[in-house]
């Protein structure tokens, strides 16, 4: 059965498919607990729920990350619509919904154009939430997914009330099954997605804490140029929550752990970062 994550999952009336928010149960742990040595396999990564809380960027950082993601919008719009670009440059980032009308969004953010450059994503690494990944793991990659030829920052936009800016159900261990990824040998994938634009409660990431442990059945299909994935699987009785911790809070996942961005009932354009370390 398909969910509808729309504005019904977010009524408030607590009724059936309203997801609870995540509570103190994935509070942040120092970084050696965490990534202790028995849990150096991506299968274990975050114990019995499968995620947990990571540090938090800086509001300073938050804001660097906001114009760097900003670049690259206004970096794609001057290809696709060069007369109107002005209209990216003025306005912030969580009013992009305002203007979006006016360049073809689907090419806008395709993949390609999601993927932050070379030059932002070794900014983006100088940044403080790293130091708890080095403390905690030694050394560590990010991965290059889509083999861009550096290592990836991907965003994702979110305009309220459009559905079709979220995906569907799904763990990104899918995504790499279908694409025939290689993890490279000896090593583990965890997903890390970072909030940049998020009005709490009202938008964001919905994950199903447990959901790791199992193998499950799916089909993917192609929708245009786009990958989507079907539950082969009853989806209307899982347990959902919905992470609505303050931009920069980082979201650590295993990577078989279900989840699905939540529609955005804000009046705001939601906006986040992801990417994968490989430890
Ligand atoms: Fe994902």
């Amino acid at each position: 059965m398909q969910k509808d994550f729309s504005s019904a999952v977010f009524d408030n009336s607590n009724g059936a498919g309203t997801p609870k928010a995540f509570g103190d149960e994935i509070s942040m742990l120092p970084p050696r607990e965490i990534f202790r040595s028995d849990q150096r396999d991506e299968r274990l990564f975050g114990g019995e729920l499968g995620c947990r809380q990571g540090p938090r960027l800086r509001d300073d950082e938050v804001t660097r990350i906001r114009e760097l993601i900003k670049e690259r919008l206004v970096y794609n719009a001057g290809n696709l619509n060069r007369k109107e670009v002005d209209l990216i440059s003025n306005c912030s980032l969580d009013q992009y919904h305002t203007v979006s009308s006016h360049f073809d969004h689907q090419k806008m953010l395709c993949k390609a154009g999601r993927i932050l450059s070379k030059e932002a994503v070794e900014e983006i690494r100088s940044m403080s939430i790293f130091d708890y990944f080095k403390e905690g793991l030694g050394s560590f990659d990010l991965a290059d997914e889509d083999n861009v030829g550096h290592e990836q920052v991907c965003f994702r936009v979110v305009r309220p009330n459009m559905k079709e800016d979220v995906g569907s159900l799904h763990c990104d261990s899918w995504f790499w099954d279908y694409y025939n990824w290689p993890t490279p040998a000896g090593q583990n994938r965890l997903k890390v997605w970072v909030p940049i634009c998020v009005d709490a409660g009202k938008n964001g990431l919905i994950a199903v804490p447990g959901s790791h442990t199992e193998d499950r059945l799916y089909q993917t299909k192609l929708a245009g140029h786009k990958i989507a994935f079907e539950p082969g699987f009853d989806i209307s009785n899982l347990d959902y929550r919905l992470f609505d911790r303050p931009a920069g809070t980082t979201f650590l996942f295993n990577y078989f752990m279900l989840h699905v961005g939540a529609a955005n009932i804000s009046a705001t354009t939601r906006v986040s970062i992801e990417f994968t370390v490989l430890y």
